[in-house]
């Protein structure tokens, strides 16, 4: 996706009281027949007024039920765009056209389609499986989508005698090589929230709560992974919780936003976001928060809705990306 300048002087917005964004959204959504639908990432007011939340696999199947003819998706880019795919028939609103995806932008679409032309001259017989954070360029060149939610189903339905490139998350297709057993060629990309985890910190907390329980993304790195309790997506995460009546402290090592989604579901248990740490420096920081997701805001949100835009365009090669994301998510 080639996204145009921006100016680091933009002014910020001028404060709008929450209270009376939140009530003009919901008019404006009747008026504009429209749904909105947010990622567990974005901020917790956005997903406090969303109709549908969840990880991606649950909202692209969410974006199939939505019966309004307009869907607002307070996301990232790349989830705009597979919304239009499963949706094309429907208006598909996003609050920032800038937000986009560190790990989806790692996998240029020309240097897919050149690498795997090298891999089928060498006469290398494999399928491609992309994780959904891909470009709708990327979902039209390979065989199947994952997400963190279905990647080992997926992964299983690859045929034995097939060799797999997985792109663009090097730290998710290690991840799935150990939980599936299969040999993959790793694609050399990664998310920039979850590959700053601090494993100094990371142990450091564990061992000022004893008894805490670490729940990490599967885009986080082997080392965090290692010593992590439970290991899984954001719903996954959200539904760990649910299931624990004993109030607990976790440990979460995903973007810091997930903590509302867990609070509202589980309030009883403490949940302590884990810090980032700047390659730069060495020292810790705030970039456990995404700067993509947290391009939406209510503003934009009401700003979308009031305006019919941006709008995420019907393309030619999503016809083919919707084949590949309807066998991997939908069947
Ligand atoms: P899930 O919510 O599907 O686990 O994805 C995490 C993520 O990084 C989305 O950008
Ligand atoms: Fe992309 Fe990482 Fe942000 Fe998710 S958290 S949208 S993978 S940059």
């Amino acid at each position: 996706m080639s996204l145009p300048v921006i100016s680091q002087s933009a002014p910020s917005a001028p404060y709008e009281d929450p209270l009376d964004l939140m009530d003009e959204i919901d008019a404006l959504k009747k008026q504009k027949d429209a749904s909105i639908l947010a990622h567990y990432y974005v901020d917790g007011e956005i997903q406090d007024i969303a109709d549908f939340t969840g990880d991606s696999l649950k909202l692209a199947r969410d974006a199939t039920k939505v019966k309004t003819s307009t869907i607002v998706f307070a996301g990232v880019h790349f989830m705009g765009e597979s919304t239009k795919i499963m949706c094309p028939e429907k208006r598909v609103l996003i609050p920032d056209l800038h937000a986009g995806c560190s790990l989806a932008d790692s996998c240029p679409p020309e240097q897919l389609a050149a690498f795997q032309e090298q891999l089928r001259a060498q006469g290398r017989n494999f399928h491609t499986v992309a994780y959904i954070n891909t470009s709708a360029a990327v979902k039209s060149l390979v065989d199947w989508i994952v997400t963190s939610g279905n990647a080992r189903e997926i992964i299983d339905r690859v045929p034995e005698d097939k060799e797999i490139l997985f792109v663009p998350d090097q730290h998710l297709g290690r991840y799935l090589m150990e939980v599936t057993g299969r040999k993959m060629i790793l694609w050399p990309g990664s998310c920039m929230v979850h590959e700053v985890f601090s494993i100094q910190d990371l142990i450091r907390i564990r061992k000022a709560n004893p008894g805490s329980v670490v729940m990490a993304h599967p885009e986080c790195p082997q080392n965090i992974l290692e010593i992590s309790d439970v290991v899984g997506g954001t719903e996954k995460m959200r539904k760990h919780v649910m299931g624990i009546a004993q109030p607990t402290t976790f440990l979460v090592a995903t973007e810091a936003t997930m903590i509302h989604p867990l609070q509202r579901v589980a309030p009883q248990h403490t949940y302590i976001p884990i810090p980032g740490i700047m390659s730069s420096s060495g020292e810790t920081c705030a970039c456990n928060k995404c700067p993509h997701m947290a391009r939406n805001t209510l503003q934009k949100v009401r700003d979308c809705l009031r305006d019919g835009s941006p709008e995420i365009e019907w393309k030619d090669y999503f016809k083919t990306a919707r084949e590949v994301l309807d066998r991997s998510l939908l069947q």
